[in-house]
């Protein structure tokens, strides 16, 4: 990319300002950065950015909008619809808030986590757990995905059924605003109801309203004791039944309960070593579902198994295990939390994250397979997830023998518009928690009420009135004026 006198300076001024641990433009030290968690899209950036402090930030922002520069904050870069992959065209530079990974205060009597956005997700599990509390919101890139781009995409994961998606977690944010200004919001008040909310319009905003710094996050007691279940039934609307009356013989403790189909099992136990079959036989979909207790409380293991051995009696569930060990547990949630990561050893799929109302979901699940199927012939379809939430990844993999990424660049568009209408025919949502992002966009300009896009397009307008915080992702440009 040719750079002109003008982005020369930016990029000077920027380097001096955040010293070489701050700037790089080695194409070595970028390639990491410029493309998705899948491999999917490519982007193409001026230099990484990476500042050590919110002031860097703000700093970074003020010099973007003087010289009219996009930017695009980047956490882990684990979107799973590529929202923080930078555009293919045009300058830009990635904001990497990796390198702030202070954890600024854990209070058990608050229960509240201060913490920077570049704290991943495994790092704020610990420094709770430390004092005896913990951060109710798990998903398989913990180990990579940080707080900012987690509270961007309004994550989802494994908990939300007891505890909500990560925007019930956020008590205050910091950020930069589009114009540089900081805001700061980190109070951690349990009420406050001073109008409009920041903290919830930068949440799930996908970087396109400003940058995340820092988080004040809701922090629960930990847990006295967990019990893992797995059992192999017939149907989804077997596991959903399932679902109701371990919530009920449990007494609510049940907090995951995810649906695996047999081929998602096969996947990850052909592709992720050290991993085997829970289960004796083979069984057309799978359930896992952990329930827990509080401290002192009795062991959630017992009434579990006693749950799931009726189920068995009564000829809902074919078979079932429960973990009589943490090993065993992290075993059972290993099969689990693997399906992304097996996918994507297995080859290209086009990938979907729906939601439609919770009872609806297994009449959906058969539904759209069959209809994809039709109308896709050789496609093989893998939904798999939050069945309690209503939200399953509806992914449809490449016919087999097929080069699957020439078959993506062929089909994938036509597949995903066919899955999005079934969809939205279903009263559903084409992004129940990975976001829009560029992966989903124009599907999303297509089937959005226009009130929803017409309010999204006038904030955006109104707090990034240049349009440099991550342009291309979320907000669908408004169509062009018709010609006078
Ligand atoms: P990034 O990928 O870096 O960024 C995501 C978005 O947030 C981008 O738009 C980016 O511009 C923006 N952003 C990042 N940091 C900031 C910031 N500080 N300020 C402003 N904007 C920012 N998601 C779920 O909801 N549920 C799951 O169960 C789940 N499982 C996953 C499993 C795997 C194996 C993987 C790879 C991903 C999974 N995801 C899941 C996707 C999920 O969106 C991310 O893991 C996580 O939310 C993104 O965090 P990140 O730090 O990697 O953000
Ligand atoms: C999951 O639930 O495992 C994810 O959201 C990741 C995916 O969709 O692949
Ligand atoms: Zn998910």
């Amino acid at each position: 990319m040719t750079i002109d006198h003008e982005d020369a300076a930016l990029l000077a001024g920027l380097e001096a300002l955040l010293g070489p641990r701050g700037f790089t433009r080695d194409p070595d030290d970028l390639a990491p950065w410029l493309v998705d968690w899948r491999g999917r899209v490519r982007g193409q950036a001026l230099a990484l950015l990476s500042p050590a402090d919110a002031g860097q930030v703000a700093a970074i922002v003020r010099a973007a909008a003087t010289a009219r520069m996009p930017l695009v904050p980047q956490g882990g870069n684990t979107s799973m619809v590529a929202g923080a992959t930078p555009p293919a065209h045009g300058r830009a530079l990635i904001v990497s808030l990796r390198r702030m990974r202070a954890i600024l205060g854990v209070s058990p009597e608050d229960g509240v986590a201060i913490v920077e956005a570049g704290v991943t997700l495994s790092a704020l599990h610990e420094a709770a757990e430390a004092v005896g509390m913990r951060f109710p919101l798990s998903l398989a890139a913990k180990g990579t995905a940080t707080i900012g781009g987690l509270i961007s995409t309004n994550a989802g994961g494994t908990q939300v059924l007891r505890f909500g998606p990560m925007r019930a977690l956020v008590l205050g944010v910091e950020a930069v605003l589009p114009d540089g200004a900081r805001f700061d919001g980190l109070s951690a008040l349990r009420k406050d109801n001073r109008g409009y909310d920041l903290r919830q319009l930068l949440g799930g905003a996908e970087g396109t309203l400003g940058i995340i710094t820092a988080a004040a996050l809701r922090l629960v007691p930990a847990i006295g004791a967990r019990a893992v279940g797995w059992a192999g039934l017939e149907t989804p609307q077997a596991a959903l039944g399932l679902l109701r009356r371990l919530e009920a013989a449990t007494g609510a403790a049940v907090e995951s309960f995810e649906l695996v189909p047999e081929v998602a099992l096969d996947l990850v136990l052909r592709h992720i070593p050290g991993t085997r079959a829970p289960l004796a036989g083979r069984h057309r979909w799978n359930v896992l579902v952990e329930a827990t207790a509080p401290t002192g409380a009795p062991d959630p293991a017992g009434a579990l198994g006693a749950a799931l051995a009726q189920a068995i009696d009564d000829g809902l569930v074919a078979d079932a295990t429960v973990s009589a060990s943490e090993a065993q547990a992290e075993a059972l949630w290993k099969l689990r939390e693997s399906i992304s990561e097996a996918e994507r050893a297995d080859g290209m799929a086009a990938k979907h994250d729906v939601a439609v109302p919770v009872s609806a979901m297994p009449g959906f699940i058969e539904s759209a397979r069959q209809a994809v199927e039709a109308r896709f012939p050789t496609t093989r379809v893998i939904a798999f997830g939050h069945l309690g939430d209503g939200n399953v990844h509806f992914n449809v993999r490449a016919p087999m023998g097929e080069d699957g990424r020439a078959w993506l660049a062929r089909e994938g568009a036509g597949v995903s518009a066919f899955v999005h209408d079934l969809t939205v025919a279903a009263g559903g949502s084409i992004s129940a928690e990975h976001g829009i992002g560029q992966t989903k966009l124009a599907d999303y300009a297509r089937l959005a009420d226009p009130a929803r896009l017409a309010a999204q397009r006038a904030i955006k307008a109104a707090l990034d009135p240049l349009g440099l915080m991550n342009p291309g992702k979320l907000v669908p440009l408004a169509p062009e004026p018709p010609a006078p």
